[in-house]
């Protein structure tokens, strides 16, 4: 069914003709049902983006659902048969964007461990001025795509079952229902709110202080190196205290098992979500060998989380919080609030509070690592923009006049730079390949003219537009100057506006489900790159080996949960 809207809106115009050619891996029907839309303005005199002229918006056309064939249990991911993409984990980006320029801006598809049904039906759209119209009605009790990772809601499920520790807050965390409500609005507190993850700024600062000084040793393993930064980071975030784990030289051996198998563990999902087999064998009660890789991993970092917080729940019973970094932590702000809740409808438990703490330690480490090793190989391939943004740290750093980053130094006007990194950062190399994954619980809903039935699964595509050379110009260029004011100001009004909308600008989802460690991921990001572009010139290094990189899609990846870059190996020269 096609249904022409004719409001006026970002995407379409009457004189908007097809964008992309159409696809030879389309079969007739379909493309004659697929009303493209010129996604974008023409590259003209804009060094970034289109519409320089400033052409008012033009009234909208249609864009029009396009049906991608789909199978029973397999959905769309027999390529030869749908025309989407070959799944592939080492190609992901590229996967989205091609299918993109294949269905265009609304279509729906057939994705095992996304969709749902029978078909595992999913209608992926790029507007977010669509996609907000969903959030709108996603309602109190909001689906989040955690729920999705079957490997995580049955581990949870298993202990659960079993009356193991934390097993029921898991379980209601990953759920849709008045159980994660409870959950969530225990994790979130004293973490969420802006005034709350500022708190936790000077622990980030130190610990990322820390971290910079063990870089150059990890050279040649970065994606290490990250991940025990991320955790230092979010361990003084959580209890307060400084494991220097990524110097290489704590004695705290458990914390690299940690981080190594809870990154192992997230790693493993998306391989057993996609595998439609690997369901069914747990439906049965096989044990694959994929999820027993999983579920050992998982328990390793758990039960190394949750040791770690009952060491400091004694500690702290035992009147033995040392300093202000403990006692204004996260875990000991969390066990304070579950101690006096004690006798309350919804209170939790002892266990359950554990729990909270501990699925936030295992949730920092892969995501924020993501982040940061995508943003430094840009810094690495882009030895300009790592200058410019030395820049604007030491003069923040001079203006801090104790000579090292404080809290002042990450104030919005001051971060003016670092912040269109981190933004170009998450245009090109997002942290997912989507980031906002939605359902309309409460309603139908209608979608560029069409009805979409109550309960439908819906992705965002939120970087396959900032990557079209028709609406930016050069997208393989890095150059964080496109998220200047000027820029945006220049892209006001025209379609290539939708760069700037708010669901398109960070990998943090949005609604109510948005992520709990959003503002205290951006702060890690945000410290940890400036500490090591404070301390150090990075540079890709002179091994002799590979040939050096030139440009990220020279970067090799895989996409687990997060999506992570094979960083080269790099050099360090102290610059103070
Ligand atoms: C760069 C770092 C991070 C990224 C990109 C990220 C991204 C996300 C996204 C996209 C979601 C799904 C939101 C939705 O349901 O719509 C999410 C959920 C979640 N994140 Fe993060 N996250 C990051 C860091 C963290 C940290 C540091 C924590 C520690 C507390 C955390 C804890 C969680 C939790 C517990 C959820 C589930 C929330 C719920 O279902 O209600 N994340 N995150």
């Amino acid at each position: 069914m096609i249904v022409v809207s004719t409001r006026q809106r970002l995407f379409g115009s009457q004189t908007r003709r097809a964008f992309f050619v159409p696809a030879a891996r389309l079969d007739s029907q379909t493309i004659a049902s697929s009303l493209r839309l010129k996604s974008s303005i023409e590259a003209t005199k804009c060094p970034h983006h289109a519409g320089q002229n400033n052409d008012p918006v033009k009234i909208a056309d249609s864009v029009k659902l396009v049906n991608v064939p789909k199978l029973p249990f397999v959905g769309s991911i027999i390529s030869q048969h749908s025309g989407m993409s070959k799944w592939d984990f080492t190609t992901s980006y590229d996967n989205w964007y091609e299918n993109h320029k294949n269905f265009g801006h609304f279509y729906s598809t057939g994705l095992p461990g996304i969709g749902k049904g029978l078909y595992h039906e999913v209608y992926v759209l790029t507007d977010p001025n669509e996609m907000m119209k969903v959030l709108r009605k996603e309602g109190p009790l909001p689906f989040g795509p955690l729920e999705l990772q079957w490997p995580i809601t049955e581990y949870y499920k298993d202990r659960k079952e079993a009356g193991a520790p934390g097993g029921s807050a898991g379980s209601g965390l990953f759920s849709t229902g008045i159980e994660w409500q409870k959950y969530r609005r225990f994790i979130q507190s004293d973490l969420l709110h802006p005034a709350a993850a500022k708190g936790y700024l000077s622990g980030i600062i130190k610990a990322s202080e820390i971290a910079s000084a063990g870089a150059p040793k990890h050279a040649k393993n970065i994606a290490e190196y990250m991940a025990h930064s991320s955790f230092d980071m979010f361990a003084s975030v959580a209890f307060g205290q400084f494991p220097g784990i990524a110097t290489g030289e704590s004695d705290q051996e458990e914390y690299n098992i940690f981080c190594k198998s809870g990154l192992r563990g997230l790693g493993l999902l998306l391989p057993l979500i996609t595998d439609p087999m690997e369901m069914v064998q747990r439906k049965i009660g096989i044990k694959s060998k994929l999820w027993s890789e999983f579920e050992e991993n998982f328990s390793t970092a758990r039960e190394i989380a949750h040791e770690k917080v009952k060491l400091f729940r004694t500690r702290k019973a035992n009147d033995q919080i040392k300093d202000e970094f403990e006692e204004m932590s996260y875990a000991n702000l969390s066990i304070d609030r579950q101690i006096s809740s004690v006798g309350q409808e919804d209170a939790l438990t002892e266990d359950e509070a554990a729990e909270m703490i501990v699925i936030g330690l295992v949730a920092s480490v892969d995501t924020t690592s993501s982040l940061l090793n995508w943003t430094l190989t840009h810094l690495v391939l882009n030895p300009d923009v790592q200058e410019e943004l030395h820049k604007e740290i030491s003069k923040n750093v001079a203006n801090s006049g104790v000579g090292a980053l404080t809290g002042d130094c990450f104030g919005k006007s001051n971060t003016v730079y670092l912040d269109a990194v981190l933004r170009e950062n998450h245009r090109m190399t997002s942290v997912f390949s989507f980031n906002v994954n939605k359902q309309n619980i409460m309603d139908d809903v209608e979608i560029h003219g069409q009805t979409i039935p109550k309960g439908s699964v819906f992705v965002l595509d939120s970087r396959s537009i900032g990557m079209d050379p028709s609406v930016v110009k050069d997208p393989d260029v890095f150059d964080p100057t496109r998220w200047f004011k000027d820029e945006v100001e220049a892209r006001r009004g025209t379609p290539a506006e939708v760069l700037d909308h708010p669901l398109y600008r960070e990998p943090f989802s949005a609604g109510a489900r948005k992520c709990p460690g959003s503002r205290v991921a951006s702060y890690e990001a945000k410290v940890m790159l400036s500490q090591l572009v404070l301390d150090w010139k990075i540079s890709i290094a002179d091994n002799n080996k590979d040939p050096k990189p030139k440009s990220w899609r020279d970067i090799k990846y895989f996409q687990g949960l997060t999506i992570q870059p094979e960083v080269p190996e790099l050099s360090f020269e102290r610059r103070r």
